[in-house]
């Protein structure tokens, strides 16, 4: 076997433009509603009481992958990453592995594409900030997004100065929330924090207003009451994850909120259904996290690769010999 390009999380970053990304990820979400993409069920492997291990397949575009990647939300105090591991690509003709990943990084980029998109697709119009709150890793890619696809933003972290740590890194462009309070009030906000808490409670949510939910992303989680569920207009990206394992599986599980209220991203963005309705309509998307958007990042950044190992995002980069 050939040796194998290993793309560390810098490989990752400097292959491929946040605001790219979030062209990427409207492909895979399009291309996985039409069918032409396949993803089997994330897989959960529990690891408490501190976190989770999952297993993401996905199939498409000549491409498979795997992404084998955790949620540990103490790790920070230990100062480890959150989100860990590796994402493998293969030849979907012949089997063959073609590249190994840094799972953190990819997992950011889309995880930034996925909340931008739904907002621009599902917010109404405004040319007001966008409020990130969680500016860990995944809400520091929001951020970033949101920046690359010219919306200012402002920044909310439960961590003292952690969101002015991030607004300078940021720059031009990124402001710091005076309180919570502040950051809800935005027309658009996006939560990244780990689900423990809720951040919206009963009567938060605005006439008008869009939220990505970003943080909760399996059993136990939620940033949003029930009640704020069941005053909005619901959208995921995938009903199955979702109803399980998101901040909808509340409402869900009670029997309060059913499939039929719920809308996923990909026909949206496919055309064949419907968005916001008016400019009063509240709109929460429930974002799990899909294998599909892992794999439209991979295929970009590696597709960069291809296109030009000796360029700068890949100087340095090391090999590893299976055979
Ligand atoms: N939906 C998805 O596709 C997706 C993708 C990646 C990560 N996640 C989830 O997002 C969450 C965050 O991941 P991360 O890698 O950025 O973690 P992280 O630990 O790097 O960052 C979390 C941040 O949230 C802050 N925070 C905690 N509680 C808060 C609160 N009540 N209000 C405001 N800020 C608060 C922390 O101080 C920290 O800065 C995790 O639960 C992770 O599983 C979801």
């Amino acid at each position: 076997m050939p040796s194998v390009p290993v793309f560390s999380a810098g490989h990752v970053y400097g292959a491929l433009d946040p605001g790219d990304a979030v062209e990427v990820v409207r492909t895979a979400f399009v291309e996985h509603t039409r069918e032409n993409w396949q993803m089997p069920s994330k897989l959960y492997v529990s690891s408490p009481p501190d976190g989770d291990f999952r297993a993401m397949p996905a199939s498409g575009a000549g491409y498979a992958l795997l992404k084998w990647v955790s949620s540990f939300p103490n790790n920070p105090a230990r100062a480890l990453p959150t989100v860990t591991g590796v994402v493998l690509l293969s030849d979907a003709a012949t089997g063959q592995l073609l590249a190994i990943l840094d799972a953190g990084a990819v997992t950011a980029l889309r995880t930034g594409a996925a909340a931008v998109l739904a907002a621009e697709v599902l917010a109404r119009p405004t040319l007001g900030p966008a409020a990130v709150v969680g500016c860990g890793v995944n809400g520091r890619a929001v951020a970033a997004t949101f920046l690359a696809r010219e919306r200012e933003v402002l920044l909310w972290d439960a961590r003292p100065n952690q969101a002015q740590l991030v607004a300078g890194e940021l720059g031009e462009g990124t402001g710091v929330a005076a309180d919570l309070a502040d950051a809800l009030a935005a027309d658009i906000v996006a939560t990244v924090t780990p689900g423990r808490e809720v951040i919206f409670h009963d009567g938060t949510l605005h006439a008008g207003q869009h939220v990505s939910l970003m943080g909760a992303d399996g059993p136990g989680k939620a940033e949003i009451a029930v009640e704020e569920v069941l005053r909005a207009r619901v959208f995921c990206d995938e009903w199955e994850q979702a109803s399980h394992n998101g901040d909808i599986a509340a409402a869900v599980a009670d029997g309060r909120l059913t499939r039929d209220r719920v809308a996923e991203l990909g026909p949206i963005l496919a055309g064949e259904e419907s968005g916001r309705a008016d400019e009063h309509e509240i709109t929460v998307f429930d974002s799990t996290g899909l294998a599909v958007q892992d794999l439209a990042v991979t295929i970009a950044v590696y597709g960069s690769f291809r296109a030009n190992p000796g360029a700068e995002p890949f100087v340095g980069m090391n090999e590893v010999d299976l055979g």
